[in-house]
């Protein structure tokens, strides 16, 4: 056993949290997770109210460990979401973005964990002074939308620059990865690539063969989706749009916009919905509508691979480590491995230390 102070803040047996991932840890993995002793989190982003509230009772019908739900602080409806959280009784509510302190209080007052993901150091102090319970930093190898600064130079930043537990993410696959966190300072890990790859996560299994197949340099950070770094497999149409310059950007729009009227009717969303998703994944307000349109294409080019199981049309967000996985194990293994090589790791580097 490993006790940190993220085990005793969350109440979970080992310092493993399974990063939010849109269309992929729903009830199933979050509840496989938390079950194994980690945290699972419910990424409720590309969920509707109603698929939330669905998810949180079904996530506590398959386990009475503690989990989560990730959200977004800018949300229209983020009220009606921490309601369903407050009433749902969830122990841990994470932010894809810094959560005003009110919204922290609130949350705080009615016995709920607070998470916020930063991408650097000042956001972690900001949110750290704001009161957030734990922050969860995500180094540039890791998957879906990322700052620039690698694990292994802002875990240790971070780490120093604020009292509260930091969990490491970005690039995280084993147990000697755990220890080189807890080096860093960091309470745990979160991962998210690799919970993708576990017999426990929903996505089809000619997806999961596409993410095996790639190699470390098999992914790439593109803005050219939806117009801020989103690191995702290196696929036929990343590499056009990322080859396309100026002229390359209104066809790659005009494509964005056919991509999303025919994936439209499979993912059984209506245009409004669409834009509101994609509204929901931009940071800023300001935004022109060919990047809303861009934006809105996002959610509905994602659920093309995760839930339609359509490697070939959809975008696929993946963490380099990637390139280090070839198994499918369920959660309960993955973690069990993980806790074990840690424990061998650390007694490996005390005989270091008494040799
Ligand atoms: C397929 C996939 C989907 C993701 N979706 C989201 C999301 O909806 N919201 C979010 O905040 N982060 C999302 N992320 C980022 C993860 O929460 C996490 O930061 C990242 O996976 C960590 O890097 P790793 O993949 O190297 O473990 C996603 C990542 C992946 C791989």
């Amino acid at each position: 056993m490993i006790r940190t102070p993220l085990t005793e803040l969350a109440g979970i047996r080992h310092p493993v949290v399974q990063a939010a991932m849109g269309y992929v840890s729903g009830p199933r993995l979050a509840a496989a997770t938390s079950n194994a002793g980690g945290l699972g989190l419910i990424a409720s982003a590309t969920m509707s109210l109603d698929e939330l509230r669905d998810a949180i009772s079904e996530t506590a019908s398959r386990t009475d460990a503690p989990f989560g739900v990730n959200l977004r602080a800018d949300a229209p409806d983020a009220a009606e979401r921490i309601g369903l959280i407050i009433a749902g009784r969830v122990p841990v509510a994470s932010f894809a973005q810094a959560p005003k302190p009110e919204l922290i209080a609130a949350l705080q007052d009615a016995g709920v964990i607070t998470i916020a993901s930063v991408g650097a150091r000042r956001h972690a102090e900001k949110v750290a002074g704001w009161g957030i319970d734990a922050v969860i930093a995500t180094g540039g190898e890791g998957g879906g939308h990322i700052g620039a600064v690698p694990t292994s130079l802002l875990i240790p930043q971070v780490a120093a620059a604020v009292d509260i537990p930091v969990i490491a993410a970005g690039g995280f696959f084993d147990g000697r990865g755990l220890v080189a966190a807890l080096a860093y300072g960091a309470a745990g890990i979160a991962m998210g690539t690799r919970f993708l790859l576990t017999s426990d996560s929903p996505v089809a299994d000619a997806v999961k063969q596409v993410y095996l197949a790639a190699g470390l340099t098999g992914t790439v950070v593109t803005t050219r989706v939806d117009g801020v770094p989103h690191r995702v497999l290196r696929t036929t149409m990343v590499d056009h749009l990322e080859r396309a310059g100026r002229a390359g950007q209104v066809a790659g729009l005009l494509r964005a916009a056919g991509n999303a009227a025919a994936f439209r009717g499979a993912s059984g969303l209506s245009w409004r919905e669409m834009l509101r998703q994609g509204r929901a994944m931009r940071r800023d307000t300001e935004l022109t509508w060919g990047q809303v349109l861009m934006a809105a294409n996002t959610p509905v080019l994602l659920r093309a691979a995760m839930v339609d199981g359509r490697p070939d049309l959809g975008l696929m967000s993946s963490g380099q480590v990637t390139g280090l996985i070839d198994d499918l194990p369920s959660c309960a293994e993955l973690i069990e491995a993980i806790m074990a090589e840690a424990g061998r790791c650390l007694d490996r580097l005390a005989a270091v230390r008494t040799a």
